[in-house]
């Protein structure tokens, strides 16, 4: 059975849109292929379609694949309202003309300015989603949870949040920018400096989710094809997993600083439950190789990693519609 009730995460590598009563209904990357057109944009396709669109061999050569989403910030207005619109048709079955209008949950990173929570409520009722809920997303994670206060830390590609999160909402917490990109440029930069390799951010991705690690027995290599950035020539090299570990670890330990800061600013009388409870990370960089027992080590605090942690934010937020009145206090 389908409802009405939706919620939309869209972040800088995908978008997941989970329906009440269904769970994830899809998710795809957030991207979309278009052209400018002097004033006009075309748009050729969004999602998995755009990255298959891209890589055939008769598209426009002035298409160019576009991540509308950054940072949590919509980067390019028309890109996000093209890409969105084509989810929503995709994802969601037709509409008839009584339809009821959808009711919707956006998740945004915990430190959204106003303007910003404008803009995205602007870019939700230029697709028809008129009147959503912005949540923030350890609210969103702590609605998973049973106790009462958590420590909640997201990792995603472009942003990250941490918070502590009580019966009321967010007591304290901030976004910062260690994430997912930040390990792929210093990875961009390392296999330029030292082998002279230029490759793109995604490439940099693609090895890192293929052979990064951050447990010391996990050893691996991978060929990576990149433009030899003297003679502009294409050639690969190998690189192993011992290579990459130290961008990773600079990028994670930086993060556990931040953890480190927010929990110091989390009231006394709050500790003992948040400890309790241990630290929830989630978003996709979570599912990644030692990644608890690094941050355990780090932190001396247990470390959960729910199962799917880059969909625990959307299957959080669809709790609101289970719990209104506890959820509307909590934002
Ligand atoms: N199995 C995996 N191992 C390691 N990293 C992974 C894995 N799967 C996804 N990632 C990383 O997780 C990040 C994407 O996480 P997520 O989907 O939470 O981000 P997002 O919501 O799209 O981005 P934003 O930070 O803008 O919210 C990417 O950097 C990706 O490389
Ligand atoms: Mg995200």
């Amino acid at each position: 059975m389908f409802t009405n009730e939706i919620v939309i995460d869209m972040g800088y590598s995908q978008t997941v849109i989970a329906m009440r009563g269904k769970g994830v209904i899809f998710k795809e990357p957030s991207v979309v292929a278009i052209a400018h057109q002097g004033r006009k944009v075309k748009f050729y396709a969004s999602g998995l379609e755009a990255k298959r669109y891209m890589r055939t061999r008769d598209k426009d050569p002035l298409a160019v694949l576009v991540h509308p989403v950054r940072g949590g910030v919509i980067e390019d207005y028309d890109a996000a309202i093209l890409m969105l619109k084509d989810f929503l048709r995709r994802a969601l079955p037709k509409r008839g003309l009584f339809s009821p209008r959808p009711e919707v949950i956006a998740t945004i990173a915990c430190g959204t300015s106003v303007v910003e929570r404008k803009n995205y409520e602007n870019l939700l009722a230029e697709v028809g989603l008129k009147s959503p809920i912005l949540m923030e997303t350890p609210i969103a994670v702590s609605s998973t949870l049973s106790s009462d206060y958590n420590l909640i830390a997201t990792f995603g590609a472009s942003i990250s949040d941490v918070a502590i999160v009580g019966p009321t909402g967010i007591i304290t917490g901030c976004s910062v920018t260690m994430c997912g990109n930040a390990v792929d440029e210093k990875i961009c930069a390392y296999v330029a400096e030292n082998y002279r390799l230029g490759i793109s951010m995604a490439k940099a991705e693609g090895l890192r989710v293929k052979i990064g690690s951050f447990s010391a027995e996990q050893m691996m290599s991978s060929d990576i094809q990149g433009k030899n950035l003297v003679d502009e020539r294409p050639y690969q090299v190998e690189i192993t997993s011992e290579e990459i570990a130290p961008m990773m670890t600079s990028v994670l330990s930086s993060f556990a600083t931040v953890i480190e800061s927010v929990s110091m600013m989390c009231p006394e009388k709050y500790i003992p439950d948040v400890y309790n409870a241990g630290i929830t990370f989630c978003g996709g960089f979570a599912a990644g190789d030692g990644v608890a027992e690094f941050l355990y080590n780090r932190l001396k605090i247990r470390v959960l990693i729910p199962s799917n942690p880059d969909e625990t934010i959307a299957i959080g937020a669809l709790k609101f519609f289970d719990d209104r009145d506890r959820m509307y206090k909590m934002l």
